[in-house]
Formats: structure tokens, C-alpha cells, sequence
């Protein structure tokens, strides 16, 4: 493969449309590049499939993305981030950067030592991978997990800031909360949009980590230190273009999309994989 140009997009994938926090921060923290998102919406969750199904669907993505010609892959899920990101990386020719070692570094650095808090999804909190990346940057860290199965189907009804996502959340969060911490990661692309809910139960002495933000600024950085941002000026024009594309639904996916992005997302392409 030739080197991508400067000019080419960035790849952001996610099972379907967690993602799009990611994306709202690279759209912040890199107002040049362009960037193709593909939402792997015909077999989104990945939060309960296992690891070599995860490492497939991450795989045919990632061809996908390639083929379209992107300079850098961002893997803007956890569950994908948990269990393909090393397979990734070492068979990529780009730069690619996933989720959880950003906000494991942003955990650690926010920490004042008493505890840190991981929910995430099933996939993701069996992986283990919070733990082993906090691990790397602090040893001894006490780390508390907890995976939250039901808060991805809460979040894609919009149901954001009903009753019954408190009482789930109370309860998934209670021995969290009594383990003692005083940073929270929400370990799933979709859990920032339940902060409202969750800030309450966790207290105001608890700092949640999203790790839309640090992965955005690790994404900077790799496209920084490889030579790949995006000129200035360019020939093609200083205007950033934004794709999307899903595997299914794609009508669905620009109403719910509309949540997290807002106007930014005019049309939605469809893709079939696998
Ligand atoms: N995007 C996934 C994650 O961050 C959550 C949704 C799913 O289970 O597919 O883990």
C-alpha cells in the first residue's frame, strides 16, 4: 500500500452509534481533517458477543475503512477496543488508537488515589483491559468494575433521563459506590449521554472520565507525530468532510444520530459487511 495522503479522512468505527461522542470531540480537537464514521448498526451490541466474533466484525471494518483510504483508524468502542485493538494495530499499516487507553490514562491521572470505578459492557469488563491498562500507569491502583448490560438498550430507546434508567443505574452502580471511589470511568461510547443520571448516584466528589475527549487528543497526537494532519491549505479545499455509514437502518441511525451530533449529520450511507 502507498502512504495515505495528509488529505485523507480518518476511519471512526463503533457497533453503531456510541461512536459518535468520539466523533463530536475529533470534529472539536481536529476541525480540519475529514473523517468517515461506519456504525456497525445490522450487528450492534457487541457488548455481549465474544471475543473472536468481536475480533471479525472489528477486522472487516477495518478492511473496509482501508479500502476507502483513511490515514488513521480510531476503534471508538470499548468492546472492540477490549478485544481486537492489539490484532489491529499489529496488522494495520496506519496508526490506530482505541478507546481505553486514553480514559485509563485519564482515570489515573484525575485519581487522588482512593479508587477507580470501570462500568462498561459485559465484553468489555470481562476483558479485563481497564484493569490491565490502569495497572500499566499505576500498580497499585484499586480498580472497581461492573458491566451494565442494560444501559446501551436504555440509551438507543433515548431513554436518558427516565425513572427506570435511575433505578437500573442505582443498582448497577451501588457496589461501585460502596467499594469507595473517587473517579468513575464510563467505559462505554454510549454511557456519557446517562451522566445526568449518573453524576447524582456517584456524588459530586466522584469525577466520571469520558474517554471521547482523551481518545480525540491521542488521535491528534499519532496524527501529529506521523507527519498526517491535514495541511493548512490544501488542494482539495480547506473544508472537512464528514461520511456515515451503517450496515443497517440508516434512517433510524440519522434520527438517533441527530442526538449526539446534531446538524453535523446531513445523510447516512448503508454498507453491507460480512
Ligand atoms: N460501543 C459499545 C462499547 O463502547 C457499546 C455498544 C455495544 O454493546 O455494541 O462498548
Amino acid at each position: 500500500m502507498t502512504a495515505p495522503a495528509a488529505t485523507a479522512p480518518i476511519g471512526v468505527f463503533d457497533s453503531g452509534l456510541g461512536g459518535l461522542t468520539v466523533v463530536g470531540e475529533l470534529i472539536r480537537q481536529l476541525p480540519r481533517e475529514s473523517l468517515i464514521y461506519f456504525g456497525d448498526t445490522a450487528r450492534v451490541p457487541y457488548g455481549p458477543k465474544s471475543p473472536d466474533t468481536i475480533r471479525r466484525y472489528s477486522r472487516e471494518i477495518a478492511d473496509y475503512l482501508l479500502g476507502e483510504g483513511v490515514k488513521a483508524l480510531v476503534v471508538a468502542c470499548n468492546t472492540a477496543t477490549a478485544h481486537a485493538l492489539p490484532m489491529l494495530a499489529a496488522e494495520l499499516p496506519i496508526p490506530v488508537i482505541g478507546v481505553v487507553e486514553p480514559g485509563a490514562r485519564a482515570a489515573v491521572a484525575a485519581t487522588r488515589g482512593l479508587g477507580i470505578g470501570v462500568i462498561g459492557t459485559a465484553g468489555t469488563i470481562a476483558s479485563g483491559a481497564y484493569e490491565h491498562a490502569i495497572h500499566a500507569l499505576a500498580p497499585t491502583a484499586r480498580v472497581t468494575t461492573q458491566a451494565c448490560p442494560l444501559f446501551v438498550p436504555l440509551v438507543e430507546e433515548g431513554w436518558l433521563d427516565t425513572e427506570a434508567t435511575r433505578l437500573i443505574a442505582q443498582q448497577y452502580l451501588a457496589p461501585v459506590v460502596a467499594a469507595g471511589i473517587d473517579t468513575l470511568v464510563l467505559g462505554c461510547t454510549h454511557y456519557p449521554l446517562l451522566t445526568p443520571i449518573l453524576a447524582p448516584i456517584v456524588g459530586p466528589s466522584v469525577r466520571l472520565i469520558d474517554s471521547a475527549h482523551a481518545t480525540a487528543a491521542a488521535t491528534r497526537r499519532a496524527i501529529e507525530d506521523t507527519g498526517l494532519g491535514r495541511p493548512m491549505v490544501s488542494a482539495e479545499g480547506a473544508t472537512p468532510r464528514y461520511r456515515f455509514i451503517v450496515s443497517d437502518a440508516a434512517d433510524q441511525f440519522l434520527q438517533a444520530a441527530r442526538r449526539f451530533l446534531g446538524a453535523t449529520i446531513e445523510r447516512v450511507e448503508t454498507r453491507t459487511l460480512g
